[in-house]
Formats: structure tokens, C-alpha cells, sequence
């Protein structure tokens, strides 16, 4: 780790740091007294890629230690300090190194940020939640989450309570949740996308919009990037479920809007999502992350109803393929190898892979899309695609069609 310490301050800097000094002394007092819970460090001023510092409070060998958590960009590295030495280390860290500190005790949470005009602004608000959480022993932190579980989203939600507990019979949500942003941040890691200086997110079929709220706290909380976040949906009840959700806790950048996905006008989408978007939903949704040039797109298809009534059997395949089950389970590798294809053929470095399975539905499948930094000759794809479709007598895939039209225009 290597952090700026502090240079010596002009009168008028040293007012302004009158709430830096409060935070430190609440920081401090809250681990000396054992309120403390976490202390999470972002907007990192240095020249590090490194993403946010994260504190929290670990028991080794009977004794408590401050765990110094660095995420980078491409790793994350792990220190810890006596709780003498971490507290030494913080005083020279924040609001020199970090623009934001946001600190969570069992009492109170506390956000110091300095503002672009150089104001040290403090908010401290109250929590409800009175028991100590269980201190980190050596065991259970391995568990890695990539969510924050105190995030207030959550609670909003309804996938954790007042108290920050996960409610039991969302633990399958939580789950999903934490895999998608384990996934997104492994893909942004891939693209420039860090240092954009505006992020467009678009999200095609956004439901109740659990992973839609998760993706503007991975960019907005986590990243602390300016990130717009649109969830489009076709029940205008969840989009006013999920926009009065999002008011109601004063989130920024993150909107919902009714519309198809099939008619819907977008530019400009950096990060393109559609998750279990029905049957060719997926295809609009994949053309649009194309055609706006999204650095991202991710998808986890559902209901494949296109290809299936196409496939004519191959003489051999018949005993096989008689079987629904089995003809249905081709349909939907054939569709995605298609949608995959396609997107290499586009300028996309192309993975397909198991995403979550949730309890009631065996969705769990993901395509993930990131745009090639420099092109290539893609006629060996091309050909690829229409053996395929000569193979198992396919006319009509709707990608394919999209794509197509849009080339002719
Ligand atoms: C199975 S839900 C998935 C919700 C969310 N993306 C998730 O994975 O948790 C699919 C959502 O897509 C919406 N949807 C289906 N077809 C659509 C279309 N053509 N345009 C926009 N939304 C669509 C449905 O109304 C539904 O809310």
C-alpha cells in the first residue's frame, strides 16, 4: 500500500477540516469502545488503481486487529494492523488519499466527503441496530461478499430487515445479487469503464429490479462513479414500484421507464443488461448494446421459443431429439451459440456460463459481452454461424434479422 500522507495546511484549510477532526475522534472512540463495525475508504485521489479501502474490526488469536482490505482493479490485498498501528495508519490515510470515508458503527453511520470546492462535509445519522456484529475471525472471513449487506437498498428491498440481517427466505436473492456484481465488476475491470467520466447503464426487462439497484450502488457507492442507471420495464406497475423505491431512499441516477424493449430508442449505453428478459426480448435488448456500442453486455436469456418449432432433425439425432425435454434443452444451446456467435462476429470477446440458479426456475445461464478494443476479420464466424443454421434447418433467428436490417438501412 502506498498512500499520500498529509502536506502542512494553510488557516483556512484547517477550519475546514474542523469535521475531519470530529470523524477521526468518532472513529477512534468507536473502536477503542467496540461500537465500531466497518470503514469504508473510496474516491481514491492517488495513482494506484486502486477501487476502496475497506477496515473492519478481526479477531486473531484472541486478539482484536484492524483488517486493512485494498481493492484494486485487478486484486485485492489484505493487512492487518494492531488496533494502535491501524488507528495510526487511518489518521495519515483519510481525506489525504481518499475523497469519501463512510464509517458504520452499531450506533450511528457517519460519511465525511470532501466536495469539488475542497468542503469537509460531515453527516452522521443514527442506526437502529444495537447488537455489536460478530466480530471477523480467520474462519468466516473467507466468505467474500461483493454487496455490502448494510446497504439501504437492501432493506428497501426487502432482502434484509431493519436490523441488516438477510431475511431467510431471500438468501437465494442475496446470492444472486452477490454473483452479478461479482460479475459485472470482473468484466468493468476488462474495459476503460473506470475512468469514464459519465457511465450509462441500461437494464431491458428490469422487473422488481433487485439487480438493478445493485448495479447502481456497484457503480454509484462502491465505484463512486457518475452513472446513470435506466431500468426499463413494460408493467408500469414496477416502474412505479422501483421509481418510488429509489425516491423513498434518495437515490441518484437510477430511473425507471416503461417501454419494450422492441421499440425502445436508446444511444449512448455503456453497460447493457438483460436479465431473463423473455424469449427474443433478448435479441432486441442484445441488438441495442450493439448498435449504441455498449463496452458491456450481459444477458441471461429465458424462454426459447424462436428456434425451437424451426429445427428439423438431423436423421441421427431423432431418437434423441424426440424427446421434448431434450429438444427444448437444443433449442436453447442453438439460440444462445447463435447470440454468441453473432456477438463475436460484432467486435465482442464472447463467454457463455452458469450464472445462479434460483429455487423455481433453471434461468441460470449468462452471456457475457465485452467490446473488443480493436476489431478483427470475423468472415471465419460468419461462417461458423451459417453452418450451424444449415445444420439444424434454421431460417429465422431474430438477432441475426435485427442486425441484418440494420445493415441494409
Ligand atoms: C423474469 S423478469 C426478470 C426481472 C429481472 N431482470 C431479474 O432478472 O430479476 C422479466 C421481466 O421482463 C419484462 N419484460 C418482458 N418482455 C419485455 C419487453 N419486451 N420489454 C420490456 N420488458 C419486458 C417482464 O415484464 C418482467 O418484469
Amino acid at each position: 500500500m502506498n498512500y499520500k500522507l498529509g502536506n502542512s495546511l494553510s488557516t483556512v484549510q484547517k477550519i475546514k477540516r474542523d469535521n475531519e477532526q470530529k470523524f477521526q475522534q468518532i472513529l477512534t472512540d468507536s473502536i477503542t469502545n467496540g461500537s465500531f463495525v466497518r470503514l469504508v475508504l473510496g474516491k481514491y485521489q492517488g495513482t494506484e488503481p486502486l477501487l476502496r479501502l475497506e477496515i473492519s474490526p478481526l479477531l486473531l488469536k484472541e486478539q482484536l486487529q484492524l483488517r486493512f482490505l485494498s481493492e484494486y482493479t485487478t486484486n485485492h490485498i489484505t493487512k492487518n494492523f494492531s488496533v494502535s498501528a491501524g488507528i495510526d495508519q487511518l489518521k495519515h490515510l483519510m481525506t489525504d488519499s481518499f475523497k469519501q470515508a463512510h464509517l458504520f458503527t452499531t450506533k450511528q453511520q457517519c460519511q465525511l466527503s470532501i466536495s469539488k470546492k475542497g468542503k469537509y462535509l460531515l453527516h452522521c445519522q443514527r442506526t437502529e441496530q444495537t447488537q455489536a456484529t460478530p466480530l471477523l475471525s480467520e474462519h468466516n472471513r473467507q466468505k467474500q461478499r461483493y454487496v455490502e449487506q448494510s446497504r439501504p437498498f437492501l432493506t428497501a428491498l426487502g432482502v434484509t430487515d431493519q436490523q441488516g440481517q438477510i431475511i431467510p427466505a431471500m438468501s437465494n436473492k442475496w446470492k444472486q445479487i452477490n454473483k452479478f456484481i461479482e460479475i459485472l465488476q470482473a468484466a468493468v475491470k476488462e474495459t476503460e469503464l473506470l475512468s469514464a467520466q459519465q457511465l450509462h447503464v441500461a437494464d431491458f426487462g428490469s422487473g422488481k429490479a433487485y439487480l438493478t439497484f445493485a448495479m447502481h450502488d456497484y457503480f454509484c457507492h462502491t465505484l463512486g462513479l457518475d452513472a446513470q442507471i435506466t431500468g426499463v420495464e413494460l408493467r408500469q406497475n414496477l416502474v412505479n414500484l422501483c421509481n418510488d423505491t429509489a425516491k423513498a431512499i434518495q437515490l441518484k441516477g437510477l430511473q425507471f421507464e416503461q417501454g419494450d424493449v422492441k421499440h425502445f430508442k436508446a444511444k449512448g449505453i455503456n453497460v447493457m443488461v438483460a436479465l431473463h428478459a423473455c424469449d427474443v426480448a433478448t435479441d432486441y435488448a442484445i441488438h441495442m448494446g450493439i448498435r449504441t456500442g455498449a463496452e458491456i453486455i450481459m444477458c441471461s436469456p429465458c424462454c426459447h421459443k424462436e428456434i425451437r418449432p424451426q429445427i428439423s432433425l438431423p436423421v441421427v439425432m431423432a431418437p434423441m431429439l424426440k424427446h421434448g425435454i431434450h429438444l427444448g434443452q437444443e433449442a436453447e444451446m442453438v439460440t444462445d451459440s447463435l447470440r454468441a456467435l453473432l456477438l463475436e462476429a460484432h467486435g465482442y470477446q464472447t463467454k457463455v456460463f452458469e450464472f445462479i440458479s434460483l429455487e423455481h426456475t433453471s434461468k441460470n445461464k449468462m452471456i457475457l459481452a465485452i467490446k473488443r478494443k480493436t476489431a478483427r476479420d470475423n468472415s471465419a464466424v460468419l461462417k461458423q454461424i451459417a453452418a450451424i443454421k444449415q445444420f439444424y434447418g434454421i431460417d429465422q433467428h431474430c438477432l441475426e434479422q435485427l442486425l441484418q436490417a440494420e445493415s441494409t438501412e
